[in-house]
């Protein structure tokens, strides 16, 4: 079985992750999506908030999971079987960060394979923090995230 990961933070789940999603899990047997749980960065959204919204989004793809992780990816993917790492890139700003870790990753274990898909343009200026910012100052979050989480996120910004 064919069996992909595709790790972030996901503070919250945007449009342009799902994009990925849907296009990555046409691809392999098994999608993982891995929320990293990082103690040192406090998200908006907790580990449990997080994966709630992306499991919600993503419900009608039937080989799509949802997991967290702590520390080393490759060690998630280890226990996963997994050797596929799927990342997505937006625009050239995202290239030196993303080769980096591709790089390590693939120095800390040399079987496994880092794939970068390309944004559908709609979403090439869409990121997390861009959308917690638009939610925090009370815009129109309506095609950023996937419909169902929109009345999550409003409610995380209403004081
Ligand atoms: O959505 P993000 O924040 O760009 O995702 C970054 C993520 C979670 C993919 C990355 O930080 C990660 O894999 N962290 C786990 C720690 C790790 O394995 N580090 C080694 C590679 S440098």
């Amino acid at each position: 079985m064919r069996i992909a990961i595709y790790p972030g933070s996901f503070d919250p789940i945007t449009n342009g992750h799902l994009d990925i999603i849907n296009r990555a899990s046409k691809l392999f047997d098994l999608l993982i999506v891995g929320v990293l749980i990082n103690p040192d960065k406090k998200g908006v959204f907790n580990e449990s908030e997080r994966v709630e919204l992306i499991k919600r989004s993503v419900k009608s793809i039937p080989n799509v999971e949802v997991e967290s992780f702590s520390g080393l990816l490759i060690n998630f993917m280890k226990n996963k079987n997994s050797k596929v790492i799927i990342k997505g890139l937006r625009a050239l700003s995202d290239f030196e960060y993303e080769f980096q870790m591709a790089l390590m990753n693939n120095k800390l274990d040399p079987s496994i394979e880092t794939l970068f898909m390309m944004t559908s343009t709609q979403y090439s200026y869409l990121s997390s923090s861009s959308v917690k910012q638009v939610a925090a100052f009370g815009g129109c979050i309506k095609d950023l995230v996937p419909d169902e989480v929109i009345p999550d996120i409003i409610k995380k910004f209403k004081k």
